[in-house]
């Protein structure tokens, strides 16, 4: 017996094997031809152990070589097989005749992304700069710098998820004013954050655990509450048309002093008092103030030279009012039939 010889014969088991590897309809059949013939103790092993002991192979280097590339032939046919088979099993599992095709021609933009673009659009016609922040931060950053006391309700497990002693799911984007305060060391300033926040809120239409904002901060020389009305005034314009009307109402953040909230006449009614609006005629939309001076100096101002405006924009909210949109849980169900509407 010469070398070719043998070493035809295991490639023309090979050859069998991989036809039967191919023939194979489920897994079960698949594990019959491997142990039969692949597994350690198979017909192709011991066909390999028995060449490389017989005593007519001279070069057992080039043949332990071509034998190992049949093999490995055999076992990416083994593999692609075993692929295919599962992928067919899980499909006919997961098959039900009843769903309509996917309509993949169907490319929506979630609501949400496109406010937060026009939003961000709108503070950059105004010369604000986006500042990114993370959505983890310290709750030094997250309350202290703000000036929310170290016994403030919202600082509560219950209303606050935290990763350990320090660290936090920021709970409004307000932490990023910090952070931007640091990196400008004392100078003028004017940026816009966007980001997530996460608050145990209640569960009801409007409201869910998980939210966006996009913050506003400005810091110059003589900032006062007419600046921030006559952002405040082209952002609604420019969001929600010439005819809105805005409305500014006395509220209270830690963190500015004076604090306002902003509300937009109800579009629904426009003004006269409807469901919608509660039959007040308007829709509270954003909270802003002047910085609290306490805020400034905690992080590196001089209060008596510079004064700043700050603003917190929910992005859902302003979605849903934009759009009509009756429960938050849209926005984050990826349901296509929802999401074809907004095609940007
Ligand atoms: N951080 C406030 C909130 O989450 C919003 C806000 C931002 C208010 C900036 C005033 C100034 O409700």
């Amino acid at each position: 017996m010469n070398n070719d010889y043998l070493l035809q014969e295991i490639k023309s088991i090979s050859d069998d094997v991989q036809k039967k590897i191919l023939n194979a309809k489920d897994k079960s059949e698949l594990l019959d031809i491997y142990n039969k013939y692949i597994a350690s103790n198979g017909i192709l092993s011991q066909k390999k152990n028995n060449i490389l002991k017989s005593k007519s192979i001279v070069d057992k280097k080039t043949a332990i070589l071509k034998i190992n590339s049949f093999f490995d032939e055999v076992k990416k046919c083994f593999e692609a097989q075993k692929k295919s088979i599962i992928n067919a099993e899980l499909l006919k599992e997961n098959e039900d005749i009843s769903l309509p095709a996917f309509d993949l021609s169907v490319k929506g933009i979630n609501p949400i992304h496109l406010i937060r673009e026009k939003i961000i659009d709108i503070f950059f016609g105004m010369g604000f700069k986006i500042y990114h922040s993370n959505d983890i931060d310290d709750e030094y950053y997250n309350f202290t710098l703000m000036n929310i006391a170290s016994n403030h309700v919202s600082r509560d497990m219950e209303n606050t998820f935290y990763i350990d002693q320090k660290l936090l799911l920021c709970t409004h984007t307000s932490h990023a004013q910090g952070r931007a305060m640091e990196e400008t060391k004392g100078k003028p300033l004017k940026i816009i954050s966007p980001g997530k926040c996460f608050r145990k809120d209640d569960d009801d239409l409007t409201h869910s655990h998980q939210f966006m904002q996009i913050e506003g901060l400005m810091i110059d020389k003589n900032i006062n509450l007419g600046n921030l009305k006559a952002i405040l005034e082209i952002f609604v314009k420019k969001m929600f048309g010439e005819n809105r009307k805005m409305r500014l109402r006395n509220s209270f953040f830690p963190f500015t002093e004076p604090s306002i909230e902003m509300d937009i006449s109800c579009d629904n009614c426009c003004g006269v008092g409807c469901y919608k609006c509660k039959n007040t005629g308007y829709i509270e939309v954003l909270g802003a103030g002047i910085v609290n001076p306490k805020v400034l100096e905690m992080n590196g101002y001089n209060s008596k030279v510079y004064s700043g405006l700050a603003f917190g924009i929910g992005i859902e909210r302003i979605a849903i009012l934009k759009y009509g949109i009756d429960n938050i849980r849209r926005f984050y169900t990826n349901d296509i039939r929802f999401l074809k509407d907004f095609k940007g």
